[in-house]
């Protein structure tokens, strides 16, 4: 499916260049979420384990993030992670980190709770066949506090009741991120996007098995898990391409504040939607049969872009071979070239500071922000 598609996407790209790299406006109709209502379990689960606070997490970080110099052009600060002996995040082959967002995402002031945190997005498709999911790092980035952090393994609820369970989420790539009040929304590539709670974060104990083992839970070595809460599907049209849900950010420069989503694919074009969120539930904002129509879609012809914000409506693009890309209808499209010295991958805006973004290479795998008015 997907080779004939990038084939036939390659002829024609031979043949109309000039059309296909052009940024059009889509018919906002074709793009679609439907969202599920709230997990009915985690009541459950929340009588059946412990809740602790992102600052009970924060409090347990485990491991380090020390400072680190990457070739990244007009760099404001960056960091790596722990590698010491028995344990490696820096350049290790089972978890590779994907999305990025942070508490300036989650409030108007950047900070949840009094914290200032980051939190990165990890997959483990080479590892264990993919089959642990995906987890999320929580690092305090409070100031006066030894930059650390704390892996939490993402899971979903299955089955309520008096002995409620959860799985992990196998094949969950987890592109991009991004943090709305208590809510993080994390892309799911061929589904569209999930929700967790950051209210609902459970403390498990020690040991390898999953979900509930005997009477009480675990979580492949993890003390804590994240659970999803619900689940916004891509309704899918005739006519029109089924959307990749490849990355997704959070622009709180326009009112109301929105979702942008976006795909990846080695062919062109590609495509950028916007989707407006609801300040007050936080969640997208939808019909009455829950289902959240984009507020702006584009379509473009760069390939392999990996990350993706609109800041005061100018659209950011990591791309693969270590391009900066940036586009507005009044500039037009900009290549910054060689502004990462590895693979980028999602970005996310903080308000008056800069542009977060991650490398995922092992060696070259650092989380760092760059002065995007520079570019
Ligand atoms: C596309 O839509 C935006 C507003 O969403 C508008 O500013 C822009 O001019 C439109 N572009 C074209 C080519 O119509």
């Amino acid at each position: 499916m997907k080779f004939s598609r990038d084939l036939f996407t390659a002829i024609a790209l031979c043949a109309l260049p000039s059309t296909l790299a052009a940024w059009t406006n889509l018919t906002l109709s074709d793009y679609k979420l439907s969202v599920t209502g709230y997990s009915s379990v985690i009541a459950d689960l929340d009588k059946a384990l412990p809740i602790r606070s992102v600052k009970e997490v924060l409090a347990s970080a485990n491991h380090e993030n020390p400072d680190s110099s990457p070739k990244v052009k007009n760099l404001l600060t960056s960091f790596t992670w722990e590698n010491v002996p028995g344990y490696n995040d820096a350049s290790g082959l089972k978890w590779f980190p994907q999305g990025v967002t942070t508490s300036a995402d989650a409030t108007e002031t950047g900070a949840y709770n009094g914290d200032v945190v980051n939190l990165v997005s990890w997959h483990c498709d080479y590892y264990y066949l993919g089959k642990r999911g995906s987890r999320i790092s929580f690092i305090n980035m409070n100031e006066g506090v030894k930059r650390a952090y704390r892996n939490v393994l993402l899971v979903e609820p299955t089955t309520g009741g008096a002995e409620p369970n959860f799985q992990a989420i196998a094949g969950l790539h987890a592109g991009g991120i991004f943090w709305y009040g208590d809510f993080l929304y994390v892309a799911s590539t061929n589904t569209g996007v999930r929700v967790f709670d950051l209210r609902h974060i459970y403390e498990v104990s020690e040991g390898n098995g999953i979900g509930r083992v005997g009477s009480g839970y675990q979580a492949f070595g993890y003390d804590y898990v994240l659970p999803q809460v619900r689940s916004y599907n891509w309704v899918p049209k005739t006519g029109v391409d089924n959307f990749r849900w490849s990355y997704i950010g959070l622009d709180r420069t326009s009112s109301p504040a929105r979702m942008i989503a976006g795909e990846y694919n080695t062919g062109a074009p590609n495509r950028l939607i916007h989707f407006d969120l609801d300040s007050s539930t936080k969640l997208l904002s939808a019909d009455s049969q829950g289902v959240a129509t984009a507020s702006q879609a584009v379509s473009h012809g760069l390939t392999k872009i990996q990350g993706t914000v609109t800041i005061n409506d100018k659209y950011y693009m990591t791309q693969s071979g270590g391009s900066l890309w940036t586009f507005s209808w009044k500039d037009g499209e900009i290549q910054n070239k060689d502004v990462f010295p590895s693979v980028p991958q999602d970005l996310s805006y903080q308000a008056g500071y800069g542009l977060w973004g991650l490398m995922e290479m092992p060696w070259n795998r650092h989380v760092f922000a760059i002065d995007h008015k520079k570019f």
